[in-house]
């Protein structure tokens, strides 16, 4: 598939789940899902298809629960313990809210860069090899250095690190660090890379090497963003679901929402009346 190829004309919504082009590869699926906090009802009823060849960008203002739906895509929420999931999540099929699912293993699956950057106080090799090491991905000190090398090249950064693979992952910049993180998430082969507004807390350099390092990954991995800047949106996505007070509002082909929203609230919310 190609940027130039003809947009899907196929769009979705909370009441009819998406008819995917018979060359999409749906990765994850979510039918009816809710989340509460204790007496809030922070997602209803949502449900969306998630594909491994497009970039699907999460935009909605803040405290519409978009961190909230992302976090239920590889169970982050079972670390808050008033949350309570509703409804159905599949990865390739398999429900991950089974309790036969290994969570640590789904999260590897499932990999996720926050907002702001968090190496760990280790070296920068330290930090992309922890994930294999546990997981028990590399069998030797030569196929560790592989992986780390093929992780760090992959996330943009092999270049800038290769002759101080040593020194702390907290020593570099935060665009850097931000890349680190995404080359841990890369270190363990997953299949979904979730992005919580990965670029807010980075200077606009930093922020345009992101970008072009989603553009690099897409179609390798599902890729989830969420973000605030509409700009952003456009330029790194093929599709968007738009969020508004805990419903999905609309989702669809992201030149059809910012060009010619269905609904309402999604119009006022793009040009800026809200928000
Ligand atoms: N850990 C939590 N405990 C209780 N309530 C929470 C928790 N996290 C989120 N909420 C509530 O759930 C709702 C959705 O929050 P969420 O963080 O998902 O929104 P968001 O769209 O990501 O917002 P932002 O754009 O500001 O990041 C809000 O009402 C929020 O107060
Ligand atoms: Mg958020």
């Amino acid at each position: 598939m190609t940027d130039t190829q003809a947009p899907n004309p196929v769009r979705v919504d909370q009441t009819e789940p998406a008819t995917p082009k018979a060359a999409t590869h749906i990765k994850m699926s979510a039918r009816d899902v809710n989340v509460f906090y204790g007496a809030t009802h922070a997602i209803k009823d949502v449900s969306i298809d998630v594909d491994m060849e497009n970039v699907t960008a999460f935009i909605g203002p803040s405290g519409c629960g978009k961190s909230t739906f992302l976090r239920t895509l590889n169970r982050m929420n079972d670390t808050i313990p008033i949350a309570k999931v509703t409804g159905d999540i599949t990865l390739d099929g398999e429900d991950i809210y089974s309790p036969q699912m290994d969570v640590v293993q789904l999260r590897a699956r499932v990999g996720m860069v926050f907002q702001k950057p968090n190496p760990f106080p280790k070296s920068i090799y330290e930090n992309v090899a922890y994930g294999p090491r546990i997981h028990g991905l590399a069998p030797n000190k030569g196929a560790m250095d592989q992986i780390v090398e093929q992780s760090l090249k992959r996330a943009g950064l092999w270049d800038e690190v290769k002759d101080r693979l040593h020194d702390s992952g907290t020593a570099l910049s935060g665009g850097q660090q931000q890349r680190l993180c995404i080359a841990r998430a890369i270190a363990v082969d997953p299949e979904v890379i979730l992005m919580d507004e990965p670029c807010s807390a980075l200077d606009p350099i930093a922020t345009a090497k992101i970008e072009e390092l989603i553009h690099a990954l897409r179609g390798k991995y599902a890729i989830v963003i969420v973000t605030h800047n509409m700009q952003q949106a456009a330029r790194v996505s093929q599709k968007t679901a738009f969020f508004h007070l805990g419903n999905l509002v609309e989702y669809g082909e992201t030149s059809d929402i910012f060009t010619n929203p269905r609904e309402e609230r999604t119009k006022d919310y793009i040009t800026g009346r809200y928000g």
